[in-house]
């Protein structure tokens, strides 16, 4: 949720900051803007409303410079106009500053040091950068003791800041707090940025930024300075990632390259995660905390709270442990009575999302143990989490998120297993999972190869419908949810997923002539009741469609999946779904991998 990037060094910075821009669009694409001084006496600031590349036709050769920091913007306060996209800028034009965040007192802040300074947006970060600009004019401030005060006074409040300073042009003055923020170190330049991705064609080596501390940089030194000014050192980090690996080849779009990559995620778990003897290698003290506790909390955000849902059965079934999945906005200030030994389990893609880390902050203070399953390495999730758990999917950049999802499905599959093994039960030692995940692969390998299938019925029956419905029961409802939210994101078609049973108490009466219904039947023992609500609503005139298992198919069924175990479902019923959402999105003109309002990597409440 908003991408920033900064480079300080001797060369050229504008390709590199672009390049940066690009790579973190994901984050935010209403408006973008950058700001180079070449240490000369030149400098240039250029912002444009909408996307990175309107940004660039609007760049001339002659913006250039060796330092520089640029953003890309997901609005929050202020629509997005040139005038609120960032760098915003003190009133003298001294200071320069992007921010990615929300800082909570900023109108508090405003009326009590800059009532006589005309406001030129209506962006919260406006008032950092004055308020910077306020300090070393009148309180005779260094910058650094300017930003360090102003750091005090936005308290608790979520940033991640560049600033820049005209009278110390080849300078960086970078702090974080909930929002996040690596540096990475190269020879001559260093480098700052949201994602490790946005760097990655310059540097591998990135340093770990920690809440509330300043990082000063310059082409060849990083300063990290706790609260207190005392100075820290750290080592880097390597990222083991090729920049390509975030590229999207010769797809036209990165969410149908991930919907093709799941086949390979599957069997990329399986060699991660057994060992060659076929059994799973956990972490020890994991298992331990696993099997010590005698309640689960699954706690997640949209698409990764739904492969939580999909989880409570997992865990309930193999390992016979109470679990309760739960979204992380709702649990963080409506907290159940927890159980007497809970442990904690993060779902989450990014490893950044704000809703989640509250709650991890909340347990972590409370003592409690966790586990993140997460996408991205040194993640602040992962880093505050007790243990960590990779999904190994490889950059997922599309906003609307899939192979995250059945990633999810498939880690917790091999959670539940080994805590079941441990505890003995004989679902879980009886369940053979990499086998089962070696055939969920080749049943979604099965699934993307039909793409024109797919293509058909979202121009047959998706493409001019204002309401959807996706209805199944127990597992077939979670993906419901699911399969409803991907289909509502990317094309903006009403949809929801109900519990097929509760249709007839509420969700029949939106139903009109030709609305989609689309059954999800992998579960034996409600396979018949699920057809009976489909019949339900075709008798008031719905067009019903559905996604069934080979076992429980018959000739009038829609789309046939391979069969796997019940339990695993999930992971082949997803991607017919995906695969309507996608092509409904792109025969409507819209633009997939960007949907409109929303973001990747949501780091505000
Ligand atoms: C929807 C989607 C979002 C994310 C949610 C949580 O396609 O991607 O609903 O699942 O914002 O994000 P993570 O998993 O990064 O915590």
């Amino acid at each position: 949720m908003c991408g920033i990037v900064g480079v300080t060094g001797n060369e050229n910075a504008v390709a590199m900051l672009m390049e940066g821009l690009r790579r973190l669009e994901y984050r935010g694409y209403d408006s973008a803007g950058i700001y180079v001084n070449d240490q000369n006496g030149h400098d240039f600031l250029v912002k444009e409303k909408g996307r990175v590349a309107d940004l660039a036709n609007a760049l001339t050769p002659e913006v250039q410079g060796t330092t520089g920091i640029a953003h890309t913007r997901w609005a929050t306060h202020g629509q997005p106009s040139i005038e609120n996209a960032h760098p915003q800028i003190s009133a003298d034009d001294r200071f320069y500053l992007v921010h990615n965040g929300v800082i909570e007192n900023y109108l508090e802040l405003k009326n009590k040091y800059l009532a006589d300074v005309e406001f030129k947006s209506e962006t919260d970060t406006e008032v950092v950068v004055q308020l910077i600009d306020y300090f070393v004019l009148h309180d005779n401030l260094t910058t650094l003791e300017a930003f360090r005060k102003v750091l005090y006074l936005v308290g608790d409040s979520a940033y991640g800041f560049l600033l820049m300073d005209r009278e110390q042009p080849n300078t960086l003055f970078v702090a974080k707090n909930k929002s996040p923020l690596l540096v990475g170190v190269g020879n001559g330049f260093n480098v700052v940025c949201s994602d490790a991705i946005a760097m990655l064609n310059y540097t591998h080596d990135f340093i770990e930024m920690q809440d509330g501390e300043i990082m000063i940089l310059t082409p060849d030194k990083v300063d990290i300075e706790d609260e207190e000014g005392h100075h820290i050192t750290r080592l880097p980090f390597h990222v083991n990632m090729d920049a390509s690996e975030a590229d999207k080849g010769t797809y036209p779009h990165y969410m149908l390259k991930e919907i093709d990559d799941q086949p390979a995620v599957m069997r990329k778990l399986v060699q991660t995660y057994f060992n060659d003897a076929g059994e799973i290698d956990l972490d020890s003290d994991l298992l331990a905390d696993l099997k010590a506790a005698d309640r689960l909390y699954i706690i997640a955000a949209g698409t990764s709270y739904h492969a939580g849902l999909v989880g409570e059965r997992l865990f309930e079934r193999l390992a016979k442990i109470p679990t309760e999945a739960h979204v992380a906005s709702e649990f963080a200030y409506n907290t159940p009575i927890l159980s007497a030994k809970p442990f904690f389990i993060f779902l989450s893609q990014s490893g950044e999302t704000a809703d989640s880390r509250e709650v991890l902050t909340n347990i972590g203070e409370a003592g409690y143990h966790s586990l993140t399953i997460t996408n991205v390495q040194n993640s602040t999730l992962s880093r505050e989490a007790t243990y960590t758990m990779l999904l190994e999917a490889g950059p997922e950049i599309a906003v609307a998120s899939t192979k995250a999802y059945t990633a999810q499905i498939a880690v917790e599959a091999i959670v539940a297993k080994a805590l079941g093994e441990a505890n003995g039960t004989d679902a879980a030692s009886q369940f053979e999972l990499a086998n089962q995940l070696g055939l969920v692969a080749n049943g979604i390998q099965a699934l993307v190869d039909q793409k024109e299938v797919f293509e058909k019925i979202a121009q047959d029956n998706f493409v001019d419908q204002h309401d959807a419905f996706y209805i199944g029961r127990g597992i077939d409802y979670a993906v419901s949810l699911e399969a409803s939210l991907k289909l509502k994101e990317i094309t903006y078609i009403h949809s929801e997923g109900v519990a097929a049973g509760e249709l007839k108490h509420g969700p029949i009466a939106l139903i009109e002539a030709g609305t989609p219904v689309i059954g999800l039947i992998t579960q034996s023992k409600t396979a018949s009741l699920t057809r009976s609500n489909l019949a339900e609503t075709a008798a008031r005139g719905s067009h019903i469609m559905t996604i069934v298992s080979k076992s429980l198919a018959n000739v009038h069924d829609d789309i046939i999946l391979e069969d796997v175990d019940e339990t695993l479902a999930p992971l082949l019923t997803i991607i017919p779904a995906q695969l309507i959402s996608y092509y409904t999105s792109l025969l409507k003109g819209l633009d997939v991998d960007k949907p409109r309002n929303l973001a990747k990597s949501v780091t505000v409440q």
